[in-house]
């Protein structure tokens, strides 16, 4: 029997890579630029932050799933409220489970223990991603803007370490669910953002080998975000390599203008071979976004970004929920 419709699609795609490398940014381009394609898109961040606001420019983003315009919906997973959607889950009576969500020591106890909000997180991911229990899935893409690298390591290989530690339970089943969704290259997919510099680039390929030799997850893209943008056009190029080679015969504005747009050239060719780096040492698609000089990527930007993304890693099926 052929899988639900709703099952044979990229539903779950998780960006991640170095601080501020461009990872919200990415999700956001994302999410626009898959409901442009008519698919509902739920854009998830973990902790308090809602980066979403800043760059969508839209109202408050909290812990239930807000429509944010475009077609887009945006939310944060918080411990509490990820504790709350699993205790209620799992727990028969309500009283019961009232009792154990008021208990602040079970709280604190639970937030202190390694891997329990990554267990949450997951839990709620695949919630997410999969629908309640014989619900059909509310999105048909969720996109989620994971920390940096260390929390997404940690999200993917807990249920490999808690696999070896749990015995069976509901937290057993959970996982397991979440681990086929994560496992499953037609349903999930982790998108990886780095820029062209050295520092980042070597993470980010230490991260591919890691993720490659450790996770089951399915690679999708690699963006190199931030590229700068060739000061001079590439016609003009022999031209300008006559005037640096005058350039102690200019008068001093003009040579320090000189100075500077080789300066921008030298910074280009650089983000170039940054790019090559990563394109030989690496299987993915290299998708490279150019650095815009404006403080926020414009929407049309970001749209573009998204088409850019999701061109190089495409979906794997049909949506239809
Ligand atoms: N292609 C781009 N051109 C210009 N500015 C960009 C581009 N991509 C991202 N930025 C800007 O760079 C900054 C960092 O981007 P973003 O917040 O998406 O990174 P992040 O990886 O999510 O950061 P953090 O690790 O802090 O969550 C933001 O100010 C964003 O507007
Ligand atoms: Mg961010």
């Amino acid at each position: 029997m052929p899988p639900p419709f709703h099952l044979v699609s990229t539903r779950l795609q998780l960006v991640t890579g170095k601080g501020g490398v461009g990872k919200s940014t990415v999700t956001a381009a994302l999410a626009l630029a898959s409901a442009r394609r008519g698919l509902r898109s739920l854009v998830v961040e973990f902790g308090e932050r809602a980066s979403m606001q800043d760059i969508l420019d839209c109202g408050p983003v909290g812990p239930v799933p807000a429509y944010i315009g475009r077609g887009v919906w945006a939310m944060t997973l918080q411990f509490g409220q990820m504790l709350r959607e699993y205790v209620t889950e799992h727990v028969p009576l309500p009283a019961l489970a009232e009792r154990l969500l008021g208990h602040a020591g079970l709280d604190r106890f639970l937030r202190a223990c390694p891997g329990v909000s990554e267990a949450l997180a997951l839990d709620a991911l695949g919630r997410l991603a999969l629908g309640r229990r014989g619900e059909v899935p509310r999105f048909d893409r969720v996109f989620v803007d994971l920390d940096a690298t260390g929390h997404a390591l940690m999200l993917l290989e807990v249920p490999r370490v808690l696999d070896e530690l749990l015995g069976a339970g509901p937290l057993r089943r959970t996982l397991a669910r979440t681990s086929f969704v994560l496992g499953n290259r037609e349903l999930a997919r982790l998108h990886l953002v780095t820029v062209p510099e050295e520092l980042a680039v070597q993470e980010t390929l230490e991260l591919y080998h890691r993720l490659r030799d450790t996770a089951s997850v399915q690679l999708g893209a690699l963006v190199v975000n931030q590229v700068p943008v060739e000061p001079i056009p590439s016609d003009l190029t022999t031209a300008f390599e006559k005037v640096v080679n005058a350039l102690t015969r200019l008068p001093e504005p003009l040579a320090q203008d000189v100075r500077l747009a080789q300066a921008c050239l030298d910074a280009t060719a650089e983000a170039q071979a940054h790019t090559q780096r990563l394109t030989t040492r690496t299987r993915l698609p290299v998708v490279e976004l150019p650095r815009r000089a404006a403080l926020l990527p414009s929407l049309d930007d970001l749209i573009g970004f998204g088409e850019q993304v999701l061109e190089a890693s495409p979906d794997t099926g049909v949506v239809q929920s």
